[in-house]
């Protein structure tokens, strides 16, 4: 995006991207689909440095759904190390991290994931805590529908606690149990590979968020199309249920 483009434009606060595609794009080549989430973590860098550079407030990265250990065991085991080379990196570049402002922020369940894994991103949490341009959640082990119980069963603790009075609940109650807590919702989901659904992706956040679908594998995925999502957003008139 040029500064001139982004003079005249109201960009969306928050961004939500699906990566999808990596597997077919390996395939394609005749690669091992894990080579595919490879090249898959190279772009969610590329992406996700560019949306601070032009000021998006938020991204967040869906990299491994409730529903993905379903996945071969072998498979599973290669995205897990590409986490972890993501996390020795973020240390490792954590100066550049820093002057860029990223704060990192894990959505998702914690248990179930490898502790190795929860430990080296409950540092970058921490380091990364008043760092914030823009936040970067990475929602990993997450699925919508599972942070809808765990913020229902906050409630239901609240309430059995005598805290909370069932007929003040409201939906800014369940929103402050979402992992995504104090976030501005998603204006905008881009989901890639000629998919059309999402997949339990921010199921409750995305009740007004704007959707651009693509053809294009997640590997493939450049800041050009990223420009191109962000300007079919600002060509869309939302309404939120008015006229
Ligand atoms: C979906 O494509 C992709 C995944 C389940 C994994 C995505 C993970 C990454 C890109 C790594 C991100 C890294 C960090 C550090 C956040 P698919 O395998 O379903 O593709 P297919 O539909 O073509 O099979």
């Amino acid at each position: 995006m040029t500064r001139e483009q982004l003079d005249g434009i109201t960009l969306p606060k928050h961004i939500g991207i699906i990566m999808d595609g990596n597997g077919r794009w390996a395939t394609k080549r005749g690669l091992e689909r894990s080579e595919g989430h490879k090249a898959g973590a190279e772009v969610f860098r590329k992406i996700c440095d560019y949306a601070a550079d032009i000021g998006i407030e938020c991204m967040t990265f869906y990299a491994f759904s409730t529903e993905n250990w379903r996945r071969p065991p072998k498979e599973v085991a290669a995205i897990m190390k590409i986490f972890r080379s993501f996390l020795k990196e973020a240390k490792d570049r954590e100066k550049e991290n820093e002057a860029r402002g990223l704060q990192f922020h894990l959505i998702g369940e914690r248990q179930g994931l490898p502790a190795d894994i929860v430990k080296n991103i409950d540092t970058l949490e921490k380091d990364s805590a008043d760092k914030k341009v823009m936040q970067v959640n990475l929602a990993i082990n997450y699925g919508g529908r599972d942070e809808i119980v765990h913020s229902v069963r906050k409630i239901a603790e609240k309430v059995k606690k005598g805290e909370l009075n069932p007929a003040d609940i409201s939906e800014d109650t369940v929103s402050s149990f979402l992992f995504t807590a104090g976030q501005p919702d998603p204006d905008l989901i881009i989901r890639p590979s000629g998919e059309y659904r999402l997949s339990n992706f921010m199921i409750w956040q995305s009740a007004y968020s704007e959707f651009w679908f693509d053809d294009i594998l997640w590997p493939d995925f450049t800041t050009d199309d990223l420009d191109r999502a962000i300007l079919d957003y600002c060509s869309r008139h939302r309404r939120f249920g008015g006229v």
